[in-house]
């Protein structure tokens, strides 16, 4: 049986966050989150549910760490709840949210498990959304305010800093699509938002090299490679826009230190800006999106195939219908990995990449012997960690990555049938059975390299 070996020292890690596992949202002198007050909204969460109780992980948080501790994993991903730690967004520190977190990463270190801190993974405190929220140019001093409280405590044994979760889900999904919180559907106040959400990114990357003794820090960005649906002009262009507007709106800012020309002329031509100046972008605002990073991390699920509709727009075509798809609706296509890490390589040159999340989710039953045959995860994981080693082989930088995810968690506005864990939860009794792939997990981590076996 052959197999993909990977590099001495490569990072094996499970990703997850606060407002999907904690639970516990008035405990500990936690405050409202912006998704606290989306899912008490009717309608906004398709199974009617909330995250108060979610994996209880406020709680049983050392039972958990023995999970990751029997996969194996050198690394964890997790996020840290602002509410938790300033629960009005700014002023008064709450002493025991940061307790909770001091706890958390002595236990990792304890346990060998290296930290990976996402500062920011969507629960932004209410108070501040009454502001305005990320559309609102204060919320990016609130942030650096809250980033140096967070780095003073937990920075001498911190070392892997992470500072936004997905700008384009906060910006476009909360503010322009609606789906997510706070659920707006205002293009211009979206673009409002991404910009500040990027100048929070380097406003808190210059508090972390400042207050940290030996930080590495980088952001997680969601991409997607974007396949034009024939060779037809038509269709290219209707694939150039969607990698604009998803991709470079956010990669071009980060490592170029400007937005792209193209994307900008499609957001005048669909009146979301009123010319090509950018209103919301001071002076010295791009130099300081652009502070150098030590890493940046991919979050990768799948591709997007994109054709001219009949008016001529852009059209994300439905997922390929006789390709597979995971319960999301979303198209296993592993090659999009290698594709789009290379391309990273080459056009941005990130000084390193983790692939900070990549997982499936699929709903297979826990069967007589109490065992969980989720197949269909572990080859999709199998997969793609094949393109991540295809990628590595042709000098992609690659030093990581983390499966989404430890536990079957509450998935924002899908509620809790979308089931992306390694390990099943019964969310009446919070039992938590490892799935077949927590075993090929464990084993790949033993082994640092992949089998080719499909299943
Ligand atoms: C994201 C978020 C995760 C999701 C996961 C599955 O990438 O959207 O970081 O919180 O739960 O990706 O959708």
């Amino acid at each position: 049986m052959s197999s993909y070996p990977f590099p001495a020292g490569f990072s094996w890690g499970v990703a997850t966050s606060a407002q999907q596992i904690e639970g516990a949202l008035r405990e500990g002198g936690r405050g409202e989150s912006i998704w606290d007050r989306f899912a008490a909204t009717p309608g906004r969460i398709k199974d009617g549910s909330n995250a108060a109780v979610a994996c209880d992980h406020y709680r049983r948080w050392r039972e958990d760490l023995k999970l990751f501790q029997w996969l194996g994993v050198g690394a964890y991903r997790f996020s840290v709840a602002w509410p938790r730690v300033i629960p009005s967004g700014v002023g008064a520190i709450n002493p025991p949210g940061l307790d909770f977190y001091d706890a958390l990463v002595d236990a990792l270190v304890e346990a060998r498990i290296q930290p990976f801190v996402t500062l920011y993974h969507w629960d932004l405190p209410q108070t501040l959304e009454d502001r305005g929220g990320w559309s609102n140019r204060s919320t990016v001093d609130a942030f650096a305010e809250y980033a140096a409280a967070v780095v003073k405590r937990l920075g001498d044994r911190v070392h892997h800093w992470i500072t936004h979760n997905e700008p384009w889900c906060i910006a476009t999904l909360g503010y322009e699509e609606g789906h997510h919180a706070p659920g707006y559907r205002d293009p211009p106040e979206a673009l409002r938002a991404a910009h500040h959400v990027m100048l929070s990114h380097g406003r808190a990357a210059e508090v972390i090299r400042a207050d940290a003794p030996d930080p590495e820090v980088g952001i997680v960005l969601n991409l997607v490679p974007t396949y034009p649906a024939s060779t037809d002009g038509v269709d290219r262009d209707a694939a150039r826009w969607f990698d604009g507007f998803f991709n470079r709106w956010y990669l071009d800012p980060i490592f170029r230190a400007q937005y792209p020309d193209d994307a900008i002329a499609d957001r005048v031509k669909r009146g979301h800006l009123q010319s090509s100046n950018l209103p919301f972008a001071k002076e010295g605002d791009l130099r300081t999106i652009a502070t150098p990073l030590d890493f940046l991390g991919v979050n990768y699920y799948s591709r997007v195939v994109m054709r001219a509709g009949e008016d001529g727009s852009p059209t994300a075509v439905p997922m390929v219908p006789e390709g597979e798809l995971t319960d999301m609706g979303w198209e296993v296509f592993p090659e999009g990995l290698y594709d789009l890490l290379v391309r990273l390589e080459c056009e941005y040159k990130p000084p390193k990449i983790y692939i900070t999340e990549n997982g499936a989710a699929y709903t297979d039953p826990i069967n007589a012997a109490g065992r969980v045959a989720d197949t269909r995860r572990i080859n999709y994981l199998r997969g793609h960690l094949a393109a991540a080693h295809r990628a590595l082989a042709d000098g992609v930088p690659l030093h990581g990555y983390f499966v989404w995810t430890l536990l079957d968690n509450f998935e924002w506005a899908h509620g809790y049938p979308k089931r992306f864990g390694l390990y099943d939860v019964d969310f009446t009794t919070q039992k938590r059975t490892p799935r077949d792939s927590a075993f090929w997990y464990h084993d790949v981590i033993a082994a640092n390299a992949v089998d080719d076996e499909t299943k």
